[in-house]
């Protein structure tokens, strides 16, 4: 399908001033999502870093998993980045990756989420020693339990960490190909700040050449700059938060013209101070700019909530965030998937029309 067919849908019918706020807060539990930006080491609770340091012989810098969570109070992303990756020192073996991946699914398809493409970070484990096979197939085992038994379509997208250089990530990339059929994508993330996309553009172009999909955290902290890097050095289809494009018109048009889909992370913003308040997000302020900007969780075990928590404290922060929104999003959330056959793709947005016609004409919904 065309990418302005998404756009054209006459949402004539449905009349969202219809639906009382409680209703569309409930709505808004209930509705199946896609999260397109998950971290799966983001979604290590410290009750498994501590399960799994006991079952692998690991030394832990914390008494507790309450001091643990305490020190979960993060100034800007370097902060946060520096406790994710001594989190992530426990996982070793196959079954720890598989547990870690199985316990995140579990949560999600309790929010609504039937739809995951979802981020590793391969050298932040293969640096340790750990075999690339055990990340891969491990997390790849839990996509699989996740179809079978949570009816959760469920697939990886490899990230290249931005702070190592690109010779390092193209190793990675190689040392991956023989799982080749088991990711879909390839990702650039950890530290914005002073590593632009473009030294990455060689990587990525390998990626393109082997038929994968490319996506780049770009405008989380970094400039403006970063995302005309992300679309232009590396052709990524979609950008992670992006949020800072909003102090570039022109670019703000672009990425509207383009149908750029942007993964916007609420509480991972609001817990790395790139916006003082949920209120203040300008998650509202990029729909009303027709921008295709959809909610995930990012790392939801450091931020203090899943996806559903992320959409539900965004609508109770603005009250300026109404129904019309939240039909916006949860539709973007579908179109901008890379692992979503059309028919699915129209099915859900089917889904999603029911569920707001219903709530505006006042019948109960099952379940
Ligand atoms: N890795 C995990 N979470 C991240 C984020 N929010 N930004 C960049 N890299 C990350
Ligand atoms: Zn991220």
């Amino acid at each position: 399908m065309d990418k302005s067919q998404h756009e054209t849908r006459d949402t004539g019918a449905l009349n969202f001033e219809a639906i009382p706020r409680p209703v569309l807060l409930d709505l808004l539990r209930r509705a199946p999502k896609a999260e397109l930006h998950l971290h799966i080491e983001g979604t290590l609770e410290p009750e498994l870093i501590f399960k799994l340091a006991q079952r692998n012989g690991v030394k832990l810098g914390y008494p507790s998993v309450e001091a643990l969570r305490a020190a979960y109070a993060f100034t800007d992303l370097q902060s946060f980045l520096d406790v994710y990756y001594a989190g992530a020192g426990v996982l070793l073996t196959e079954d720890d990756f598989f547990d870690l991946a199985w316990a995140y699914f579990e949560r999600a398809a309790a929010d609504g989420v039937v739809h995951a493409e979802v981020f590793f970070d391969p050298q932040t484990h293969t640096s340790r020693g750990v075999p690339m096979q055990a990340v891969i197939l491990g997390l790849h085992r839990a996509c699989q339990r996740a179809q079978a038994e949570l009816g959760l379509n469920a697939s990886l997208i490899l990230c290249f960490l931005r702070h190592l250089s690109e010779k390092d990530a193209l190793a990675t990339l190689e040392a991956a190909l023989p799982w080749r059929e088991y990711f879909i994508g390839v990702g650039l993330d950890s530290a914005e700040q002073d590593n632009p996309p473009e030294r990455f553009a060689r990587v990525f172009a390998r990626a393109r050449d082997l038929g994968l999909h490319c996506v780049a955290h770009a405008g989380e902290e970094g400039p403006p700059a970063y995302i005309y890097g992300a679309l232009d050095a590396l052709q990524a289809k979609r950008i992670d938060h992006g949020v800072r494009c909003l102090e570039d018109p022109a670019l703000v048009q672009r990425l509207a013209d383009e149908r750029m889909p942007l993964t916007v992370c609420p509480l991972s913003n609001l817990k790395l101070c790139v916006v003082p308040s949920l209120a203040e997000h300008p998650l509202r302020r990029m729909l009303d700019l027709g921008l295709c900007a959809m909610v995930n969780s990012d790392d939801p075990a450091y931020f203090g909530g899943y996806l559903n928590d992320n959409y539900l404290r965004c609508f109770e922060a603005d009250p300026g965030l109404n129904a019309r929104h939240a039909y916006a999003l949860l539709r973007h959330s579908f179109e901008a998937c890379f692992d979503l056959d059309e028919p699915s793709r129209q099915q859900r947005y089917r889904q999603i029309d029911v569920l707001f016609l219903e709530a505006a004409a006042g019948l109960p919904h099952a379940g």
